[in-house]
């Protein structure tokens, strides 16, 4: 039987993923550290085993791979938090709690699971499309998922040689608590189902690179690939503070 390992299980994206391979027939193994959201997945499916720790704790971290007796090929990293900055007033602390999940809860978890990698097995790292340019408000969440997307990139060159694939995921608004919390306009809002299956089709494809949904991710490529001073000028009217 298939086996995924998905950390950030307990909502949004990572929830719908653990709902949808389950539905699927595929074993789930679903991180996260809501203990109520974990027993509520495990009552979901018996497909699905909860796995409880915060990843900004490495020891935690590897205590509670150690324990897993499953056997993933799958490996979904998703879990991440997103806060803005206001005015460009930049907080060390913000900015340690938003790297803290999203690049070094990342990097605790390659290093709690790169002994179970094997030759076929595939990793997902769930970035975002705010790495791809500057974005209003995003200084701390967007220089994350830069990180995030430059480990992604040059882990794949590294993990190739040992037949170990690594796909890259880039959503653009997601419907998610994380959104939720969001007042200004976020255009071409996707579904959790939405995102869940763009992720698990490209990754049934073997894509190493996923965006979704496909215009606004486009868009955000191309605005990207443009000269910085004409980024700013375009991003700010697309997207208004
Ligand atoms: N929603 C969007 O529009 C959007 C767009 C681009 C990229 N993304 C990325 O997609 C991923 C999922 O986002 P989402 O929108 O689904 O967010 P969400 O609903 O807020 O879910 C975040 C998940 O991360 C987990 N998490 C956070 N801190 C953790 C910690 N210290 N230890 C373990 N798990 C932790 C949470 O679990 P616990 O609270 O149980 O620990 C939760 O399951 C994130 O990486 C996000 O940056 C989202």
């Amino acid at each position: 039987m298939n086996c995924v390992l998905i950390t950030g299980a307990t909502s949004g994206i990572g929830m719908q993923l653990a709902k949808d391979y389950a539905d699927n027939g595929w074993q789930v193994v679903a991180c996260g550290r809501n203990s109520l959201a974990l027993q509520l997945l495990q009552h979901y499916s018996s497909l699905i085993t909860p796995l409880e720790f915060d990843l900004t704790d490495l020891n935690e971290t590897t205590r509670a791979i150690g324990k897993l007796d499953l056997e993933p090929e799958l490996w979904i990293l998703n879990a991440g938090n997103c806060e803005y900055i206001d005015n460009g007033v930049i907080e060390a602390a913000l900015f340690r709690r938003v790297f803290d999940i999203n690049v070094i809860g990342l990097v605790n978890a390659i290093e709690a699971c790169q002994s179970r990698f094997r030759a076929g097995h595939r990793i997902a790292i769930v970035g975002s499309i705010a790495s791809e340019l500057a974005l209003p408000r995003a200084e701390a969440y967007g220089a994350s998922k830069a990180a995030v997307s430059y480990l992604a990139r040059t882990l794949q060159l590294a993990l190739k040689k040992q037949s170990i694939d690594v796909s890259t995921v880039y959503p653009g608004f997601v419907e998610t608590p994380l959104t939720d919390k969001n007042t200004f306009p976020m255009p071409m809002m996707v579904s959790v189902e939405y995102a869940s299956k763009a992720i698990r089709e490209g990754l049934a494809k073997g894509l190493s690179h996923i965006y979704f949904p496909r215009r606004f991710t486009l868009l955000m490529r191309l605005l990207g690939a443009l000269p910085y001073r004409w980024q700013n000028v375009l991003t700010s009217k697309l997207i208004s503070e």
